[in-house]
């Protein structure tokens, strides 16, 4: 059984439109400066959860896997963007330097998928989420914050929760 920090949070989705609610719900409070970092395996809802993510953060952009591109960027009314990086096809770190991946979360959110490849490009104050295939329709996503910001969002999302979502 894994031992969990007190300040991680693991929730049980039960469908694809639960992880995109959950992803609605924090992506309505994300901020410039605000990174999530997204591990885990093939099939376990990273892009469907930043589907949510994007739509709660407040654009109507279609969201798919940025895999051949590397970076979406998602645009909202009032000109701020959300940078949404796979990082699938990147080498290591080096070359999210040569991105200036730190200029995508200094002007936005920036979410990553496969941020583990690229961990060391990455600020260590994030929230880390791993997905983990559990059946057909449940997985289970762990939120793992680093640094107070990133504690405040996930104690946020635990609230929510435990409203229901
Ligand atoms: N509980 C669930 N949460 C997220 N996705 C789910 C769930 N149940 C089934 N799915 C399906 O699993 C697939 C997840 O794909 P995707 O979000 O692209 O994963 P990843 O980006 O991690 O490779 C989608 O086809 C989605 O409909
Ligand atoms: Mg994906």
């Amino acid at each position: 059984m894994a031992i969990l920090r007190a300040d991680a949070l693991e929730f049980i989705s039960r469908s694809a439109e639960q992880t995109r609610r959950l992803g609605m719900r924090l992506g309505a409070w994300l901020q410039p400066g605000d990174v999530l970092a997204l591990e885990g395996d093939l099939g376990g809802g990273k892009t469907t959860f930043v589907q949510g993510l994007a739509a709660g953060w407040g654009t109507t952009a279609r969201v798919s896997s940025p895999t051949f591109v590397l970076v979406n960027v998602y645009q909202r009314d009032d000109g701020a963007s959300l940078y949404h990086m796979d990082a699938y096809r990147l080498s290591g770190p080096q070359e999210a330097w040569d991105l200036d991946i730190a200029a995508m979360w200094e002007e936005g959110p920036l979410v990553v998928e496969w941020a583990d490849i690229i961990a060391e490009a990455l600020p260590a104050e994030r929230v880390t989420i791993r997905f983990k295939w559990l059946t057909e329709t449940q997985r289970v996503l762990t939120f793992h914050p680093e640094g107070q910001r990133p504690r405040d969002l996930i104690r946020r999302l635990r609230a929510a929760i435990v409203r229901g979502v």
